[in-house]
């Protein structure tokens, strides 16, 4: 459902009435294979988020108000309780992944409509929470609309930037968040070049950044994360742009693993760091990115990737999937209702007023 840009894939849609089903594309095969899986069930959503078919923090939060939906609409077809699978995939769905607040913040929203429906059950309330769940992706693709819109003054003809991991349209229900600047500015026919890290371990820059990016026809340099302190020294870089999993209160930016280190060099050498993301991704519980959950993965990821042994057997692994970046290191943090520079606690809560969050 809903409108697909020629440029830009359709990430994850529903398809059909209440009978359908989730359609979305299985990111763990990019970029050789482009390929739809379909979801019909709780725990098939469930494991899709997990082992990342679908990631990227805008995407899993609206993949979670679907999931709701699928366990919601199973109960009207069987005759059995809508009200209570709809909680219990809440239940399920919100132990799927820890980073990334989009998640929970989907699933407050659908428990919302549960807390506000007590005269609906059946099918009735399985619509209605259908509803939400397409009221959820179309404002995340009007977000992502916008972040574009305000982010690409930020972007001089002829700039290069240099992004990390994918926050493209492949990590939301839109156009993305890091990259909506990039496409719009691209849109409005300034030259804009992009250099992506590989994003070891599970090199989402390589395979769904540069992929992606080439389908829209936006010129793409790939590196490997080491390299990118390398090319800023080089002077190839006139800003940085990233996603985020969980912005804080007080502006601290968690996103994936490398991001801390992309702003250090960033620092050292001028390179504004921006951070583009919606206001779903601030956790308005938390003002310290200290207090930030960081998902740990598999050390296979690490020491076994893509089907291959790459350490020696019964090496002691770490693989943090994500890490934080203090405030102080960004520039602005780039939302659908302006931009925020150099965020501290005041600008943040200004932000999240004006969005309706505080
Ligand atoms: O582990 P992933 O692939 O879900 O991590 C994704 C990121 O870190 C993205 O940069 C972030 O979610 C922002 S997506 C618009």
């Amino acid at each position: 459902m809903g409108s697909s840009s020629p440029s830009h894939p359709e990430t994850l849609s529903w398809i059909g009435d209440l009978t359908g089903h989730v359609q979305m594309v299985e990111q763990t095969l990019l970029p050789t294979e482009h390929v739809q899986l379909e979801v019909r069930t709780v725990p098939a959503m469930v494991d899709a988020i997990r082992r990342l078919a679908v990631r990227g923090a805008p995407a899993i939060g609206v993949a979670a108000g679907y999931g709701v939906v699928l366990g919601a609409a199973a109960a009207a077809r069987e005759g059995s309780n809508v009200r209570e699978a709809a909680s219990a995939a809440i239940e399920a769905l919100w132990v799927s992944r820890p980073t990334a607040v989009n998640l929970f913040w989907a699933l407050d929203r659908m428990r919302g409509i549960l807390a506000a429906t007590e005269n609906l059950e059946g099918e009735a309330l399985a619509e209605r929470l259908l509803e939400e769940a397409l009221a959820i992706h179309e404002s995340d693709r009007d977000t992502c609309r916008r972040i574009g819109a305000h982010g690409a003054p930020l972007l001089e003809d002829g700039a290069t930037v240099l992004t990390h991991c994918n926050a493209g349209a492949l990590a939301t229900g839109g156009m993305g968040t890091a990259l909506a600047p990039i496409y719009t500015a691209h849109a409005q026919g300034k030259r804009v070049d992009v250099f992506a890290d590989e994003t070891r371990p599970l090199l989402q820059g390589a395979r769904i950044t540069c992929w992606e990016l080439q389908q829209a026809g936006v010129p793409v340099t790939l590196i490997t994360d080491g390299m990118a302190a390398r090319v800023m020294a080089e002077g190839r870089i006139q800003a940085v742009i990233v996603g985020s999993d969980r912005i804080t209160r007080g502006g601290d930016v968690c996103n994936k693993i490398g991001t801390f280190g992309v702003a250090l060099a960033a620092r050292h050498h001028g390179v504004p760091f921006h951070v583009a993301a919606p206001l779903s991704t601030v956790d308005t519980e938390l003002l310290e990115g200290k207090d930030i959950p960081i998902e740990e993965r598999d050390p296979d990821e690490v020491g076994h990737g893509f089907g291959r042994r790459t350490a020696p057997e019964g090496v002691r692994i770490y693989n943090p999937a994500f890490d934080v970046t203090p405030r102080d290191l960004v520039t602005s943090i780039i939302t659908e209702v302006g931009v925020i520079e150099r965020p501290d606690v005041a600008g943040m809560e200004q932000a999240l007023r004006e969005g309706g969050r505080l």
